[in-house]
């Protein structure tokens, strides 16, 4: 479906619509895979980011909560001026995509679909493995979207909940983070598969982890590459691409900004400004 890009609520930026930022949001540090990705395919976008620490994890709460705390970020992020949003989230986007696109007048884009199309391309065999939070898995959303580009597709679907706490504790290569690997992905092994979607944007930092555990020849499908790649061509088509000049980052988290700073450092490679938004 078209939308209509309509001017933000406050402050139209001099140069027009394509200077606002896109908006790109998840529960906590995540979603940054997908920030750095559309950050290094689009230097020039103003980016901003909205990590909603106050109610990480969201994998393991229910679809009307999760749907609840995204649709508040996602109008607030619309209020103070946005060209596009990218739900860097798969839970979110499993569970709440049509509430999002209803809270926002801007056009929305999820990770699920493009994890799906790069899956459904990379299998050879036709045997794929999904990893995702509880609400990812129960949701069947990615079942269903890479059934429908490869019906005969073998799927199964692990949800690995203690990774999420484990990744925004930063132990991304740690012994234990190794051993919960080891005991989630087991089915996995038994099952063949010859590629593994990352179905939550956390897990992309423990691809060393899960790596050593699944083998080398495993393809690993990461959707933060390909939604940076759908980004840029919904901005490309809407004539709503910046053109010139570097793009500006900004970081907002819902609690913890010290927290989320000093993981983004690690994660991204830089040190970067957070300030602190709670909803009231
Ligand atoms: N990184 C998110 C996802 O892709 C959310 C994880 C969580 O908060 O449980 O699912």
């Amino acid at each position: 479906m078209k939308r209509r890009l309509t001017p933000p609520a406050t402050r139209p930026p001099a140069g027009g619509a394509s200077e606002l930022p896109i908006g790109v949001f998840d529960s906590g540090i995540g979603g940054l895979t997908v920030f750095d990705a559309i950050g290094r395919r689009m230097p020039r976008e103003n980016l901003v980011y909205f990590g909603d620490t106050a109610h990480v994890p969201y994998g393991t709460k229910s679809p009307e909560a999760v749907g609840r705390y995204s649709s508040e970020i996602a109008r607030y992020l619309d209020r103070r001026g946005i060209k596009a949003l990218v739900v860097a989230c798969n839970t979110a986007s499993a569970v709440a995509l049509p509430r999002i696109r209803r809270s926002v007048r801007v056009p929305v884009i999820g990770v699920i679909l493009p994890g799906a199309k790069a899956a459904a391309a990379a299998s050879g065999s036709g045997s794929i493995g999904i990893i995702g939070t509880e609400a990812t898995i129960s949701s069947r959303a990615y079942v269903k979207a890479v059934r429908r580009l490869r019906p005969a597709a073998r799927i199964t679907g692990i949800a690995c909940p203690l990774f999420v706490p484990l990744v925004e504790e930063g132990w991304w290569e740690h012994p234990v983070t190794e051993a919960v690997a080891r005991r989630y992905l087991a089915p996995l092994k038994r099952a063949g598969v010859d590629s593994l979607i990352l179905g939550c944007t956390h897990y992309p930092l423990l691809k060393g982890v899960l790596r050593r555990v699944m083998g080398p020849r495993l393809a690993l499908i990461d959707s933060a590459e390909r939604t940076a790649v759908e980004t840029e061509a919904l901005l490309r088509r809407l004539g709503l691409e910046r053109r010139s000049g570097k793009g500006v980052h900004r970081f907002i988290v819902s609690d913890g900004p010290e927290r989320f700073q000093r993981l983004a450092r690690r994660l991204i490679g830089r040190r970067v400004k957070v300030v602190e938004h709670r909803f009231e």
